[in-house]
């Protein structure tokens, strides 16, 4: 780039993917790029799995057409100028200013207005221990911890610091649930703290735990129920804001294979729901367009543990995410309050959410492919998806890789639809809703589904077994394993 006479901010240390986002935003770049291996394996690093993400000028990650018209420009300067594999002088070149000092500033600034309640900071006495797990988060968090007045964290020290050797963790992804935590809670018993917050290596997720008072069991949790924790205190905090909106142009967005306890949320609350496609890119999408057209978004998630809270940045984003739930905690804290039993009292109030996710994997695409095909012609002929699953009736099909909706009027979808990867959602008369989906970058076919309690007088045990019985029913009926020589995640 520079070499072509445009001036490049590179930061000089690692950085939290959401300064990037962040940083594009704030100084006026028209395109910012991370490279990253996220939450893979060590031996991924470096040329398996290591992505370029790629931000346009409005600090969120590309979509269509800037994506296509990428791909295209790539393909065409193959070639590359010898004097660009030189990369000495780069760092000293008079067009390379490191954006270090000026994008923290900035965002920890921005990040102030997300305090709600900093002048009660003395009274924190809710101790975290806090794994940046090999990653890039340890410096970043603790400036969020100053921002938002908390005490010093207890860090997991042996995961502090960045080492792609991840030498303590086999897969660095929170996700992963215990494996990726063990270090994390030997050192909260340690330290007899019952609180941690993790971030991914590259800091733009993040993962909690709670060590419940009164069993001394942890409880990781999982990505749907965090988002029912910080959609329920975004609204909350909202509420007492001096920039408070009213409610009918507040949103909240989630992604279709998320949760919807937002939506259950946003019907009593009286707020907006959207839903977007998988990809955070889409969340920010819809974010930035609610935005324009005069609307404000206090929350997105997906259910992988990506968080954005408000639109510091239009990505997630696990840095801020981190200050605003520790002051959740710190705030039931002070009431003599754990983080499940406000999750119970948010499940109470708004109906329960169950989920049941997985995968299976399948090398073959010829064979996922004629998966979905029968699911979509049933009875032959086109659109002829099944009627019933588990003796529930289906009520509306979406068909996102084909654009069929039966649910809209004229039986086209309204979200967008790529025929490249597969998609189907089922909802059903007893409000459960399935998703197949394949994944983009990995040989899965991948379950979603959600039964919501909302306005039921269904006990939490009944709605988990409807949910369980209509997903076997899916997957005996619909993926046929056995048949398909699918292979179930190891556990
Ligand atoms: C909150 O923390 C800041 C910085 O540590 C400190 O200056 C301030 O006095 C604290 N506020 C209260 C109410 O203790
Ligand atoms: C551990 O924490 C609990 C609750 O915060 C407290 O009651 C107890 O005294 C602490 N124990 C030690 C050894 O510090
Ligand atoms: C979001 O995506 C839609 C559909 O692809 C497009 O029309 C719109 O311009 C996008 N908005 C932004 C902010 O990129
Ligand atoms: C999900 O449903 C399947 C099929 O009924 C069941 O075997 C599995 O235990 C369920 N998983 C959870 C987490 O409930």
């Amino acid at each position: 780039m520079m070499r072509k006479g445009i001036p490049v901010y590179l930061f000089t240390n690692v950085a939290p993917t959401p300064f990037v986002a962040f940083g594009v935003k704030h100084l006026k770049a028209v395109c910012g790029v991370v490279i990253t291996a996220s939450h893979n394996p060590k031996q991924d690093n470096g040329y398996k799995n290591f992505f370029f993400q790629v931000y346009w000028d409005n600090g969120a990650q590309i979509v269509s057409p800037h994506d296509k018209k990428i791909s295209q420009s790539i393909l065409e300067s193959l070639e590359m100028d010898d004097a660009s594999w030189d990369i000495s002088g780069v760092l000293t070149h008079s067009l390379r200013k490191d954006p270090t000092a000026e994008v923290e500033a900035a965002y920890f600034d921005e990040l102030s207005k997300y305090v709600q309640y900093k002048q009660q900071n003395s009274s924190c006495d809710l101790k975290m221990v806090y794994t940046a797990m090999h990653g890039v988060g340890w410096n970043a968090v603790q400036s969020c911890l100053l921002t938002f007045g908390f005490p010093p964290c207890i860090p997991v020290k042996e995961q502090m610091l960045p080492d792609p050797e991840f030498p303590t963790v086999t897969f660095p992804n929170p996700e992963e649930g215990k494996s990726a935590m063990n270090l994390a809670i030997k050192t909260a018993d340690e330290n007899n703290v019952s609180f941690i917050m993790a971030n991914d290596p590259d800091a733009d997720r993040l993962c909690i735990a709670e060590k419940n008072d009164s069993s001394g069991e942890w409880k990781i949790f999982n990505g749907n129920e965090m988002a029912a924790l910080l959609g329920w205190w975004c609204w909350h905090c909202h509420q007492f804001k001096g920039s408070y909106k009213p409610a009918d142009s507040c949103y909240m967005v989630a992604s279709t294979v998320s949760s919807k306890i937002l939506l259950s949320m946003a019907e009593l609350e009286g707020f907006n729901f959207a839903e977007t496609l998988t990809g955070f890119k889409w969340i920010a999408n819809k974010t930035i367009d609610l935005e324009n057209a005069g609307k404000t978004v206090l929350f997105g998630f997906e259910e992988a543990i990506g968080f954005m809270v408000g639109s510091l940045t239009y990505d997630k984003d696990g840095v801020s995410a981190l200050g605003v739930l520790y002051e959740l905690a710190a705030y039931l804290n002070r009431q003599g309050k754990q983080l499940h039993q406000q999750l119970a009292t948010i499940y109470e109030k708004y109906g329960h959410h169950l989920n049941n996710n997985s995968y299976f994997i399948c090398h073959d695409k010829e064979k996922i492919k004629h998966i979905f095909t029968r699911i979509r012609t049933m009875s032959g002929a086109p659109d002829t998806y099944p009627e019933e699953l588990g003796g529930v009736k289906v009520k509306y099909v979406r068909d996102l890789t084909t654009g069929y909706d039966n649910e809209q009027p004229d039986n086209k979808a309204i979200l967008p639809v790529s025929s490249s990867s597969q998609m189907i959602t089922f909802t059903f008369v007893n409000k459960a809703i399935v998703t197949l989906r394949t994944s983009g970058t990995e040989p899965k076919i991948k379950y979603y589904s959600e039964i919501r309690g909302t306005g039921s007088k269904l006990s939490k045990e009944e709605l988990s077994s409807s949910l369980n019985a209509l997903v076997e029913a899916v997957i005996n009926e619909l993926l046929e394993p056995k048949k398909n020589q699918l292979l179930p995640k190891s556990e």
